[in-house]
């Protein structure tokens, strides 16, 4: 017969050189490896080295006899397993060993096809418990897949259900902005039409935005990192939230430090994030009701580990209830205006980065968001740069 599995050793321990002689070429007919000791301590020893999944001993031996030294495996690995071979007179032992986990055991003189029968039922236990172990495995898998698929319909539902509302608003405004338009048109009225169609330019620019938002948030793709230069990307993000600063009459200052270098970063992501969290800064500054100048700072610095942006406001601010929600998908305070996806997207593009966004805030008075992400080692943040 041959043994059907991987490791098809067998460690074979009597104090008789016969008896080991004998059973050895029984062994080695079935189809086993043996590994051979005369005594107790030099099985442990080899069972330590080689870990045979069966072990073959003897029970009456000098020192640790053959009832130790099952004790001693099990306790070494407890899914070993170990066939007793007991002499005629010695029944009570054997019982005892089976009390002790031993598989079987089998008496001298030893007849070969008892002992492979015993050989048969050690394996079968083995090959059993590799296929329940290989079950469980892929069962303890399903079920978190299973957990995966239903985080990711439950989100998927609230995703759309947020979408749709979303563009509900915007339809609102939409039909808002039309109305405008054609009721300046009907009357003549230019002042009517352009405010209409300011409407209407904007709700356009909400569903832009929201879309891309979306895609981004659905389509979890890998970052493309390559080396950017980080003043030309934040100058040029700057570039695209300042009119509506300006509109506003929000004050927006670049603190831009000019030797910044490159970065290794997906410049895409980044700026997304970067005018994500702009735009909130932006409406944060237009919904204050404080008298103050209102106004946006805008910084790049590097320290030897990281690059750092920071975006700062005097707007609105926040408070502590809000500011621990403010990275959940969909929270918005913004009623239709807002859906929720902007911190929620910014905040996963740092991560992916392996970077933090820090928030301080205080309610009617402000608040500073620091972006900070790992200088990779093959960045060069010190290398000249490209002036704007
Ligand atoms: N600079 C800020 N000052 C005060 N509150 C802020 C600021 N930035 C974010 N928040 C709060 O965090 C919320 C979530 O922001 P987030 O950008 O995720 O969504 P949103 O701006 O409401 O909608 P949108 O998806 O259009 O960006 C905002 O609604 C607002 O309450
Ligand atoms: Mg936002």
């Amino acid at each position: 017969m041959q043994t059907n599995h991987s490791n098809n050793q067998v460690l074979l321990v009597d104090d008789e050189a016969d008896i080991r002689e004998v059973l050895c070429i029984a062994l080695k007919d079935l189809g086993y490896l043996v590994l051979e000791a005369d005594n107790g301590e030099e099985a442990l020893n080899i069972f330590k080295d080689q870990s045979p999944p069966i072990v073959l001993t003897d029970i009456k031996m000098p020192t640790m006899d053959g009832i130790e030294l099952l004790k001693r495996i099990k306790n070494e690995n407890p899914e070993c397993e170990v066939i007793m071979i007991s002499g005629h007179g010695d029944m009570s032992l054997a019982i005892k060993s089976l009390k002790h986990e031993a598989t079987d055991f089998i008496t001298k003189p030893i007849n070969v096809d008892a002992l492979e029968i015993s050989l048969k039922r050690a394996n079968d236990k083995i090959i059993m418990r590799n296929k329940l172990k290989a079950y469980t495995e892929n069962l303890e898998l399903l079920i978190r897949e299973k957990i995966e698929l239903q985080d990711n319909l439950s989100a998927l539902g609230l995703m759309i259900g947020s979408i749709s509302h979303g563009i509900k608003g915007l339809l609102t405004g939409l039909d808002g902005g039309i109305y405008l338009v054609n009721a300046g048109i009907r009357k003549k009225n230019l002042n009517q039409i352009e405010e209409g169609w300011e409407v209407v330019i904007l709700m356009i620019d909400r569903v832009r935005r929201m879309t891309g938002d979306i895609l981004l948030h659905t389509k979890q793709r890998d970052l493309d990192r390559r080396p950017a230069d980080l003043l030309s990307l934040v100058s040029e993000v700057a570039l695209t939230v300042e009119p509506k600063a300006a509109k506003y009459g929000i004050t927006f200052i670049r603190d831009f430090d000019a030797m910044a270098g490159e970065g290794l970063i997906d410049a895409g992501y980044i700026s997304t994030a970067l005018i994500n969290i702009l735009e909130n800064a932006i409406d944060a500054c237009t919904h204050t009701k404080a008298a103050v100048d209102k106004r946006i700072t805008f910084g790049l610095r590097t320290d030897k580990r990281h690059i750092i942006f920071t975006i700062q406001d005097n707007g609105i601010g926040m408070d502590l209830d809000a500011r621990e929600k403010i990275f959940s998908l969909f929270y918005s305070s913004k009623g239709k205006k807002g859906t929720g996806l902007g911190l929620f997207i910014a905040n996963k593009i740092i991560g992916q980065h392996g970077g933090t966004i820090n928030v301080d805030s205080v309610l009617g008075h402000g608040s500073i968001f620091t972006l900070k992400i790992p200088i990779t080692s093959a960045q060069k943040v010190s290398d000249p740069v490209k002036v704007m």
